[in-house]
């Protein structure tokens, strides 16, 4: 919406004879309109569940994300560790700014649907940080050899949730979809931005990789039960 608003915010200083009074008209529809339709519903991302099945399905979803988001923050640490002041810095913590925010909406999320986060954070606490700090000591190709798998890997999982509750009912999960949809697009960035930042340079790449993609299977499997 704050996009929006600055796109047509700029109509106006463009063109001010005819188009403001659209403009405005535009803003009112989008803005005003759509927040109170918005606000109109009793949630914000998941609606109350139907029953039992149902909850513990969107609960196991919504804490293996969790756990996958808190994870990759511990893993940026770790590589800030390391990384922080060499020339790479910046870049890591760029992709690490957009962690904090998906992590920041998952809190949110589970907070409010009393989700109960997994048991493991104390593990992926250390074994996040352990990761993104070990592969940052091979340099730099081993930090992006290390985002390039995991990246991969949550980027995977995501869409496996999108087809997932797109087959259930894409319009009772709209909101949960766009959340998703939006952070896999970034988690794809970060894949791309570690391809372009010479990844696969790093030798043993490919074994690297796999090690780092099965650790993730498990940490998916292990963080939606427990
Ligand atoms: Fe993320
Ligand atoms: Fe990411």
């Amino acid at each position: 919406k704050t996009r929006l608003i600055s796109r047509l915010g700029a109509g106006v200083n463009r063109d001010k004879t005819g188009a403001r009074r659209l403009t405005y008209e535009c803003l009112y529809h989008n803005v005003f309109l759509g927040s109170l339709q918005s606000s109109s519903r009793a949630y914000s991302v998941i609606p109350p569940p139907r029953d039992r099945e149902e909850q513990e399905m969107v609960h196991r979803m919504l804490r293996v994300d969790h756990a996958g988001e808190y994870g990759a923050n511990r893993i940026y640490a770790g590589q800030m560790a390391v990384l922080g002041r060499s020339r790479t810095g910046a870049l890591i913590q760029q992709m690490w700014d957009q962690e904090k925010k998906h992590l920041a909406k998952f809190n949110e999320i589970l907070a409010e649907n009393r989700v109960r986060p997994t048991a493991l954070l104390p593990l992926w606490n250390l074994a996040g940080f352990a990761l993104g700090a070990s592969t940052a000591l091979l340099g730099k190709e081993g930090a992006m050899a290390c985002t390039v798998a995991v990246e991969e890997s949550i980027s995977e999982h995501y869409n496996s949730q999108i087809r997932a509750l797109m087959e259930q009912d894409p319009e009772r999960y709209t909101e949960l979809l766009e959340v998703i949809k939006e952070f896999r697009d970034d988690e794809m960035d970060h894949h791309d931005t570690g391809l372009e930042h010479d990844a696969e340079s790093l030798p043993g790449y490919w074994l690297l990789k796999n090690a780092i993609q099965l650790g993730c299977k498990a940490a998916i499997y292990v963080s939606q039960r427990v």
